[in-house]
């Protein structure tokens, strides 16, 4: 259990964290903040996480978006990080999951997507285009990150400066470990090329979903120690209009 000492940062707090019955209801309103989105700004920037926990959201917004006939042709979208060396056809690759559960199904035009190359030949060129695609396009409006199990937010591992825009990191690893999970077979994982936390909090809105057991405890962490950075996602708590959309299970102990 949390020991809060300070009441008024608990009442601040549990505003901002968001608990949700299940993984499906935690999917749909993170869905929703998306399409919503899109219909009052047709030309919002959205940056989107891959993995595990975002495959719902996407689900929701292709179904949503189907029904609503909302409009994706206009708004942009950043991906937030990739896996250095690992091309677009692999399953196991942030492009991948993209282009699969999200850009294919929703018909994003390609001119309107801007993911790192992951076989970039100059890698500081390839984070300044990525910093400059975003500044150029007036900023991220919402910025939906998972967290890792070592409380990583994108690629920004433990340790990572809060400042940093685009950079390439080498991988923690947990991160190389946990990310096996995504690839068929067993993959060589180095260094990953990743949107800086700088960038999340010049975002508008920033939104960090969480769901299940085994999220219970790096959530309980990133609420409750001291923000810093060797727990990057404990910076949301300083970020003006930042929300953990949480399920039950990962909400287990705060
Ligand atoms: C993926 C990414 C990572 C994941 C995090 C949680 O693009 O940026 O930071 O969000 O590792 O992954 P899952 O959702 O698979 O638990």
């Amino acid at each position: 259990m949390l020991i809060w000492q300070n009441k008024n940062q608990l009442k601040h707090l549990l505003m901002r964290v968001r608990i949700f019955d299940d993984y499906d209801s935690l999917s749909q309103a993170t869905a929703s903040e998306v399409i919503n989105l899109v219909k009052e700004k047709p030309h919002a920037v959205i940056c989107l996480p891959s993995g595990s926990t975002p495959l719902g959201t996407c689900q929701w917004i292709v179904k949503n978006a189907q029904q609503q006939e909302t409009d994706f042709s206009k708004c942009v979208f950043i991906g937030l990080d990739e896996w250095v060396g690992i091309g677009k056809e692999n399953p196991g690759s942030c492009s991948y999951f993209f282009y699969h559960h999200f850009f294919d199904p929703l018909k994003i035009p390609e001119q309107q997507i801007f993911l790192f190359d992951a076989f970039a030949k100059n890698w500081s060129e390839e984070c300044k285009k990525m910093d400059k695609t975003i500044a150029a396009k007036g900023g991220i409006d919402l910025m939906i990150v998972g967290i890792g199990m070592n409380g990583h937010i994108g690629f920004n591992e433990p340790g990572t400066s809060f400042r940093l825009l685009s950079h390439v990191t080498d991988l923690d690893e947990t991160t190389k470990s946990v990310g096996q999970k995504y690839f068929p077979q067993k993959t060589h994982l180095s260094k990953g090329i990743t949107l800086g936390l700088g960038h999340l909090m010049k975002a508008n809105k920033a939104i960090l979903i969480a769901n299940g057991k085994n999220k219970a405890q790096i959530i309980h962490k990133a609420l409750k120690e001291p923000v810093s950075e060797d727990m990057p996602a404990s910076i949301m708590r300083k970020h003006s209009n930042g929300f953990f959309y949480v399920d039950k299970e990962a909400a287990l102990l705060i």
